[in-house]
Formats: structure tokens, sequence, C-alpha cells
């Protein structure tokens, strides 16, 4: 498959470059950036623009976009217009409008338009996944997820914090990642209820802090925090209680804790999983180490999505919308002390 990328000198488009230019079954077909001399640096080779059209000429396959969120839509509309399938970097958009015309138009240009939680593909979080669809913990009761860091000590360029280019705060950046994991262990997240808070960063419209309760259809719920005020640092976690057990996923230090029960209330056997190798690989060069990793197993999965395969962990974009209607949703829910219901999403077909 040869693959664009589309601001293939950044932070995360020259991780999303090497892995298509180390993948047996993709090639780099062009890259895509405002700046020139980096891109060619990166590239390898293939052809370097600046240019969106002069990009889009280049005959490709399939174009990864790895542009902050507000630059998103241009080139995702124009690249499936042109019969490309797109894979968009988390948050897919600056606000859920934007999204909803990118979907509009993979539909109707019957291309596969997939969203960038490529934490799905983090061995901690895919373990409790697997546990779940396994039945090890029996029916699920309700979940606890987390993600934080220390807000603007953490950031490198402005649009990462600053409305409208980023679309919100804590939940837009770190936390998106844990909405799409509540959301990918429940099934779906259909009522809202939130408070969020500017007490620490002061940035209109970038929530510094998020707490919510978000609900499957079935009422199940998760108890969501999101925040820029960690002063621990950079942290995930999520636990999903059933029946028969509990399984918890973290990062960073990637590690599990699986409890199982005979019955509700029986003696519990403990599995603990810890990653001594990939602790010792963040340490010695770098937590990207981790995150390349998963953008190989990403563009795998996304690979057999553009073939009609629905069976892998690639999020689609309905994950991206709904992560960005939960965000609006906790803002509204927080201004109005109001449960919001979302609708079911007509499910991604292909
Ligand atoms: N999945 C993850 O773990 C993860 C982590 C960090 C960031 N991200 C997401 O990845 C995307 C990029 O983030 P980053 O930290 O790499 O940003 P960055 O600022 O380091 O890189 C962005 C690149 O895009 C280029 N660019 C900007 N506007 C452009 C345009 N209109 N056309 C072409 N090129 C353009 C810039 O020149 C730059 O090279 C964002 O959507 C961000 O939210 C994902």
């Amino acid at each position: 498959m040869r693959i664009g990328v589309v601001g293939g000198a950044g932070k995360i488009g020259k991780l999303r470059v090497e892995t298509i230019q180390e993948c047996p079954d993709t090639t780099l077909a062009a890259v895509l950036d405002l700046s020139e001399d980096a891109a060619r640096q990166v590239a390898g080779g293939a052809p370097v623009f600046t240019d969106l059209e002069r990009f889009l000429d280049v005959e490709m396959d399939a174009v990864v976009i790895s542009t902050p969120p507000h630059t998103h839509e241009d080139p995702c509309i124009s690249a499936l217009e042109r019969g490309m399938h797109v894979l968009v970097e988390k948050p897919m958009a600056s606000n859920a409008e934007t999204c909803h015309r990118m979907l509009e138009v993979a539909k109707s240009a019957n291309r596969v338009i997939a969203t960038g939680f490529n934490m799905r593909y983090y061995p901690s979080f895919a373990y409790v996944k697997d546990v779940i669809s396994a039945g090890k913990i029996g029916k699920i009761t309700h979940v606890r997820a987390f993600c934080g860091h220390d807000g603007l000590a953490h950031f490198t360029h402005d649009w990462e914090y600053r409305v409208p280019e980023s679309g919100g705060g804590a939940m837009w950046d770190i936390g998106i990642h844990m909405t799409d994991m509540v959301r990918y262990m429940l099934g779906e997240v259909t009522s809202v209820y939130g408070v969020a808070s500017e007490s620490v960063w002061n940035l209109p419209g970038s929530e510094d802090t998020a707490l919510a309760v978000l609900k499957n259809p079935e009422g199940i719920p998760a108890v969501y925090h999101a925040t820029w005020g960690e002063w621990r640092g950079y942290d995930f976690a999520i636990e999903v209680h059933g029946t028969h057990g509990v399984v918890q996923g973290a990062y960073a230090p990637m590690k599990n804790v699986l409890i199982t029960l005979p019955e509700p209330g029986g003696k519990g056997t403990t599995t603990k999983r810890q990653y001594f190798d990939i602790a010792v690989r963040e340490k010695l060069f770098s937590w990207k180490t981790t995150a390349k990793i998963s953008f190989a197993e990403e563009l795998r999965d996304f690979l057999k999505l553009c073939k009609g395969d629905l069976s892998g962990r690639i999020a689609d974009g309905n994950a991206g919308l709904r992560s960005i209607e939960i965000a609006n949703a906790v803002v509204e829910s927080s201004r109005t002390n109001n449960a919001i219901d979302l609708p079911v999403l007509e499910p991604v077909r292909l």
C-alpha cells in the first residue's frame, strides 16, 4: 500500500513515516509538511511537498494525517474525495462538526477513516481488553479511568493547549485516549454527567480538570478523570470491574493486575504482569519507542481495515467523533448541571 504522510516532519509524524518505511507491506509515497527541509530529512527519497494538491497528485492508496487538530479537515476530506483511505491522529479534529463532515465524506466515498488511538495497542491496555473479551471477569459492572500530566510544563507547542487549535484542554490532549479506552471497554458511551474546571492554568475553553460519569446504553457506568494538574507526572490507568473479578491496566510504567473470582465475593486469584523490558527500553531510549511499536501495530490493522477486515484493535471514525462528543458533553453538563444523552452511532460499514 502506498501511503503519504501529512505533517511527516513533526514529533509524531516522523514516527509515522518510520513505521511506513519499515513495514514490508507499505511504501512511503510522499510527505507533506510546512517545513520542506525538515520533511526531506525524514522522507528517505520519497517526494516532499508543501502544497496539499500537489501532494495528493502523487499515486497513493492512503494518507496518514499527523498535523495539529485544527488542520486535519482539509487533507482528510481532499484525500477521501480522491479515493484514498485516511488514518487521522487524535483528536480527530478540533470540533465535532468537522468530524461529522469527515465521516460523511468517508461514507459517500466508501473509504476508511480511522482514528489514531494507538494506546489501544499498549500491551497493558490490550491485555485489559483481551481479559474482558475472554469473559475472565464476568459481566462488566463498572469502570474507573484516569489520565493526567503536569499540563503546561509538559507542552512544546502553543497549539497543544490553546483553543481553537487544540479543541479544548485535558480531555482533548491526554484525556482523549482514556475517553476512547472507556468506550473501547464499555462498547459505547451514550450518557455523560461531568464537571470541568479551568482553575490551574486559566486558559479559556481549555479545561485543566474534568471528572465525569459516563454510561453505556445498558447504564453500566465509568468514572472518568482527566487532568493537567497531575503533579506526579504522566499517568494512565483503567480498572474494569466485573461480577467475577477486576482487571487493571496502567502506563507508565506499563503494568497489569488481574483478580478473578469463582463467584462474586469468592476467593480471588491474582495475576500480576510487569513489563521490565519496556521500562528498560524506555529508560535507555525514549517513550517514543513504545509509541512507535504501537503505531506499527496500528498500521497493520489499518491495512486490514482498508481491505474490509474489522477484526483489529484499530479505532474507526466513530471512535474519533464520540470521544470529542463526550468531551463537549462533559463541558455542557458542567455548565447546565444536567446529564447529557448522546445517540447511539450508526455502525461504520465497509
Ligand atoms: N497518538 C499519540 O500518542 C500522539 C501524541 C502526540 C500528538 N499526537 C497528535 O499528533 C498530531 C501531531 O502532533 P505533534 O506533536 O507531532 O505536532 P508537531 O507540531 O510536532 O508536528 C506537526 C507537524 O505538522 C506540520 N504542519 C502543521 N500544519 C501543517 C499543515 N497545514 N500542512 C502540512 N503540515 C503541517 C508542522 O510543520 C510539523 O512538522 C496532533 O494531532 C496531535 O494531537 C498524537
